[in-house]
């Protein structure tokens, strides 16, 4: 991970107690800048990840770029849905995993320079190496559990996620789990049974991966 520089500074000049002029460097952010120079320094940084199974390194990484952003627009990876775009709805939520475990989180709130080291998985990289659906997928489409669809990527990462680090939820910790997705149309109810039914002995399988 290699850091180079960061914060915007002003160079402002002030009288000083003892009336000579005194410069020094002041944050721009919230700060009341008179001197006559601005200099802009942004942090860039080198990082590698796993993107559905495959090692990516992106040199000079912008600390302002979301991981949402990056998928769509540099890899085309338009499955992660852009809902709120501030991390209420779920739409645009993958799967990251690092030593912690599996997370479902959301794409819009994560910085590109987050994800160093970690393993990223959108709705384009869980199907089996074969094109088999993943079983949460398959449920899905058993159970009705989509209707517009906006919300569905999101529903199915939220929920591989969860049975990859729980195989056999209750109906009551599907629900808590789901509680960042948002969805307008189904009532939750078919994606819940949907996730249940990928549980228990494909569940089982699906954390084993
Ligand atoms: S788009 Fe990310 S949480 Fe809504
Ligand atoms: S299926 Fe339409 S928002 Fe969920």
């Amino acid at each position: 991970m290699n850091f180079t520089c960061q914060t915007t500074y002003a160079l402002s000049t002030v009288t000083s107690n003892t009336g000579k002029p005194a410069r020094f460097l002041r944050r721009i952010e919230g700060a009341h800048i008179t001197g006559s120079l601005v200099r802009r320094q942004v942090f860039h940084m080198d990082i590698t990840f796993l993107l559905n199974g495959e090692s990516v390194e992106v040199r000079d990484a912008s600390p302002t770029v979301t991981l949402l952003d990056w998928l769509r627009e540099e890899r085309g990876l338009t499955g992660t849905k852009e809902g709120c775009n501030e991390g209420d709805c779920g739409a645009c939520t993958v799967m990251v995993t690092d030593a912690r475990g599996s997370r479902g989180l959301n794409a819009c709130i994560l910085f590109l320079p987050q994800i160093e080291g970690c393993a990223v998985r959108t709705v384009e990289g869980i199907s089996s190496p074969d094109g088999d659906l993943h079983p949460v997928q398959e449920e899905m489409i058993a159970h009705h559990g989509s209707q517009c669809g906006f919300c569905t990527p999101g529903m199915v990462m939220s929920a591989a996620a969860l049975l990859k680090e729980n195989p056999n939820p209750t109906e009551h910790e599907v629900r808590v789990y789901l509680e960042g997705n948002l969805c307008r149309c189904t009532g939750y109810h078919n994606i819940v049974k949907a996730i249940l039914a990928a549980a228990g002995a494909q569940g089982e399988k699906i954390a084993a991966e």
